[in-house]
C-alpha cells in the first residue's frame, strides 16, 4: 500500500490530461471544467478508489481512469450543488463558485460535461480490459452517483428544506447525497481487484459508514468551521433551513454519532484480515478534519 500523498500525486498528475485527452472541447467549457477540477480539494474519493484496488490486490494503474472519473463526478456534483437554484453558494474550494466565475449556463454545462466525460473515460478503460471488471466498476459508480444514489439524496436535500428535521429523513439524505459517493470508490476499487464477496461487503460497509461520518462532520463544520480553511461559506445550512444531523442531534450528539460510524467502518475493514491501517488511520483523522 502507498501513502495518501502518493495516491494523491497519481490523481493530480492524471486528472487534467485525462479530461483534455478526450478530444477537442470548446474553449469556454474546457476552462470552466478545469477551473473547478484544478481548484484543489482533498481528492478523498479517487484516493480511496486507488487504495481499495491496491488493498484487495488489484492494479492501481488500471484503476486510475476510474479514480479520475469519480473525482470528475464529485466535482460536477459540487458545481451543481452551488447553483442559485440549489444551495446558492458563491465560494467553493477557495474560489468563486463556477456560476459566479462563468455564469449559470456554463456552470450547468461544465457539470454535465464532467459527468459524461467521467463515463467516457471509465468506459474507454473498461473496453481495454480482458474481463468485465471495468464495466462492473463503472456500473457501480453509475448506481451510486445516479437516481437511486447521489441525485436521489440531493433531491430530498432540496425538496425537504425548511421542513421538520427527523433522524429518518436526514439519514436518507446523508446516505445518498454523500455516503453513496464515498462508497463508490470502495466498491469500484474492490470490483477492479476482483475481490471476493465477503471483501466486497466489508468495502461497502466501510465506505457507507465513512460517508455518513463525513457528512456529519460537514454539517458540524458548517456550524463551527472557518471559511478560510474550508474554502466555502459557513452558516449556510441553518440559513437555508437544511435538514442536517446537527439539527436533529445537536453538536455533541453529532460528534458522538460520527465517532460511532467511524468505529463501525474500522470494524468492517479490519474484518477482512488484511493490514487495514491505511483505512483505519484515515477514519481516525476524519473527526478532527478542518477542511
Ligand atoms: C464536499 O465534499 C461535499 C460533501 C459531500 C460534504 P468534500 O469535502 O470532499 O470536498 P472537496 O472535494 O475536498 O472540495
Ligand atoms: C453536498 O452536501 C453533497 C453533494 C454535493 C452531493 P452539502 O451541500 O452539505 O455540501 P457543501 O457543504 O455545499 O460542500
Ligand atoms: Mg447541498
Ligand atoms: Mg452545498
Ligand atoms: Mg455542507
Amino acid at each position: 500500500m502507498k501513502t495518501y500523498a502518493e495516491y494523491l500525486r497519481m490523481v493530480e498528475e492524471a486528472l487534467a490530461p485525462s479530461l483534455c485527452g478526450l478530444g477537442e472541447i470548446p474553449e469556454r467549457l474546457r476552462q470552466a471544467m478545469l477551473y473547478s477540477l484544478e481548484a484543489g480539494g482533498k481528492r478523498l474519493r479517487p484516493v480511496l478508489l486507488l487504495a481499495a484496488c491496491d488493498f484487495f490486490g488489484g492494479d492501481i494503474r488500471e484503476a486510475l481512469p476510474f479514480a479520475c472519473g469519480l473525482e470528475m463526478i464529485h466535482t460536477y456534483s459540487l458545481i451543481h450543488d452551488d447553483l442559485p437554484a440549489m444551495d446558492d453558494d458563491d465560494l467553493r474550494r477557495g474560489r468563486p463558485s463556477s456560476h459566479k466565475a462563468f455564469g449559470e449556463a456554463t456552470a450547468i454545462l461544465a457539470g454535465d460535461g464532467l459527468l459524461s466525460a467521467a463515463f467516457e473515460l471509465m468506459l474507454n478503460a473498461a473496453c481495454r480490459m480482458d474481463s468485465l471488471r471495468g464495466a462492473k466498476a463503472a456500473r457501480a459508480i453509475a448506481g451510486r452517483c445516479g437516481v437511486t444514489g447521489m441525485v436521489a439524496g440531493q433531491t430530498v436535500d432540496v425538496t425537504e428544506e425548511g421542513t421538520e428535521p427527523t433522524a429518518e429523513k436526514v439519514r436518507y439524505i446523508h446516505l445518498h447525497k454523500t455516503a453513496d459517493l464515498l462508497c463508490a470508490p470502495m466498491e469500484a476499487g474492490a470490483l477492479l481487484a476482483c475481490a471476493r464477496p465477503a471483501d466486497m461487503e466489508a468495502a461497502v460497509t466501510y465506505g457507507l459508514e465513512l460517508g455518513l461520518a463525513f457528512q456529519m462532520t460537514d454539517d458540524l463544520l458548517d456550524v463551527e468551521g472557518s471559511e478560510a480553511s474550508l474554502g466555502k461559506r459557513t452558516g449556510q445550512d441553518a440559513a437555508a433551513g437544511k435538514l442536517t444531523w446537527v439539527s436533529v442531534r445537536g453538536v455533541e450528539g453529532t460528534r458522538a454519532d460520527a465517532a460511532e460510524s467511524l468505529r463501525r467502518a474500522k470494524t468492517a475493514i479490519t474484518g477482512t484480515g488484511r493490514d487495514a491501517s491505511f483505512f483505519t488511520e484515515l477514519a481516525d483523522t476524519l473527526l478532527e478534519r478542518k477542511n
